[in-house]
């Protein structure tokens, strides 16, 4: 169970929920006053002021000055977001992999209603432009599309992704990019570059069962460090962390966290950075989704903010272009040629014909245009699928609000185990990812990642039988 839904303020500030929901206190009235409440029930003003703070944090108060604090008006109503996360302080080994290949062997079955992986929307993916480019190339009567593009990989691309980094924030050279094969790999090579078997990995917990899969390959162990659904990973714990443990490495998914949807505000980023500077310790940064943001502005990346060549950025094109064509590529910093040696040894090369297709496209210009379109099209499909969560699960269950991406991590009540759920869903033809895969040490049972890349009528109804399911289990 998570340590913080044991203090006083979190049930203080549940209760005072419930009586919200149920319109004891409805919209634009008065709560009680800090002290009738330290009073009522018996625990201190700085208690309740947590407990009061929690709820400004899930937008169902606001305080006026001088005046006490209102019930929020609840138009575009929402649920509570989950609370920062707290996985335990000690690092554990990885061993997930066994469930983790049962998700993967479900998330390709047709014949389910697939909310389990956190692939893209087919139809947001510019096919029909890669595949006259592919075309193109094919045609061409030489033998460029069948030579290696030995480390580190095609320039053209590389310049292509360099000149996209600056709205992000990062100054660097074509030379500065490593091309991989999916972002994957990016990470899976960092890992190789800086870390030894038995090593110590900070990362943000919940994590993407993937990278956790690179950490189990290599031997190392994770240090989960709790995590803000809104503003990831939380930097006075990590600070704490690493004052315990000998960290070799620290990852996190700076924009747009899978599952959390999270995005770590720039400012932080910057104060993560300096940290790990003064310590030394590299910062493998996660960077898939970044492009997907609902707001004004990309947010930046925590390699901007890089004057020491620790940061370690790895992206890739699979959420925006094409997760087939399988093209990342790394800015490994001061690891640059370590990262491409082993990139070279590993798999030689990155396949060409991909490579030159995806720097077809960027350069052909409307990659701009085709962002702002899915862009637009993921936020409202996070929407509509959180109003069904809201509309269909029990009471007690918690959503976050991701502010780019498309997945949902919805925590269930906590009787509701996520395997039992998943078996559950699987006979009614659903697939989900169990909260279990996302931490090394297990720490989110009554979790649930969903995938809110595709909605239709099926995925609606698929979303009102897992509510049904999650009130029988929630009862027995
Ligand atoms: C956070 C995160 N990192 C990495 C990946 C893998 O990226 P790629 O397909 O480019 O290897 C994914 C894919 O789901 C992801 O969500």
């Amino acid at each position: 169970m998570a340590e913080h839904q044991t203090h006083r303020y979190v049930v203080l500030a549940d209760e005072l929920t419930q009586l919200i929901r149920k319109g004891t206190y409805p919209v634009g009235s008065r709560v009680p006053s800090v002290r009738q409440m330290s009073r009522q029930h018996g625990v201190s003003i700085s208690t309740v002021l947590e407990a009061y703070t929690l709820l400004e944090d899930r937008g169902l108060i606001a305080a006026r000055p001088q005046s006490g604090y209102y019930v929020r008006p609840q138009t575009g109503e929402q649920l509570p977001e989950p609370d920062v996360s707290s996985p335990g302080r000690d690092p554990s080994q990885v061993s997930l992999h066994e469930l983790v290949m049962m998700l993967l062997r479900d998330s390709t079955n047709p014949d389910l209603v697939q909310l389990g992986a956190a692939l893209p929307n087919p139809e947001f993916l510019p096919v029909r432009r890669l595949n006259r480019i592919i075309t193109g190339l094919t045609r061409q009567a030489n033998m460029d599309t069948h030579q290696y593009l030995l480390p580190p990989g095609l320039e053209t691309l590389r310049t292509l992704v360099a000149r996209r980094l600056v709205n992000a924030g990062c100054s660097l050279s074509p030379n500065d990019i490593l091309i991989t094969s999916g972002g994957i790999e990016g990470i899976d090579l960092c890992l190789h570059a800086v870390c030894r078997p038995g090593d110590i990995v900070a990362t943000e917990s919940p994590m993407y069962f993937g990278t956790l899969q690179a950490l189990e390959v290599h031997g190392l162990r994770v240090l989960e460090i709790p995590t803000h659904p809104r503003e990831g990973i939380d930097l006075e714990a990590l600070a704490f962390a690493l004052e315990q443990y000998p960290v070799k490495a620290v990852l996190v998914i700076s924009n747009f966290n899978n599952p959390l949807g999270s995005c770590i505000p720039d400012e932080r980023k910057k104060e993560l950075v300096g940290m790990l500077a003064r310590k030394q310790i590299p910062l493998i940064e996660n960077d898939v989704s970044g492009e997907l943001y609902f707001g004004d502005k990309r947010p930046l990346v925590c390699k901007a903010f890089d004057k020491k060549g620790l940061v370690m950025l790895v992206s890739s094109f699979s959420k925006d272009i094409d997760p087939g064509l399988r093209i990342g590529w790394v800015a490994a910093g001061r690891f640059r040629s370590e990262v491409e040696w082993l990139k070279f040894t590993i798999s030689a090369a990155s396949p060409t014909l991909p490579q030159m297709a995806v720097a077809g496209f960027l350069e052909g210009g409307g990659y701009e245009h085709h962002l702002r379109r899915i862009r637009r099209e993921y936020a409202r499909n996070i929407e509509v699928l959180s109003n069904a969560v809201m509309r269909y699960f029990p009471s007690g269950t918690r959503l976050t609000r991701p502010s780019g991406g498309f997945v949902l991590w919805v925590q269930l009540p906590e009787t509701v185990d996520s395997l039992e759920l998943y078996k559950l869903a699987l006979k009614g033809g659903i697939t989900l990812a169990p909260g279990y895969v996302f931490s090394a040490a297990q720490h989110f049972p009554n979790f649930i990642r969903l995938n809110a890349a595709e909605y239709s009528y099926s995925t609606e109804r698929a979303v009102e039988r897992l509510g049904e399911m999650v009130f029988e289990l929630n009862k027995s």
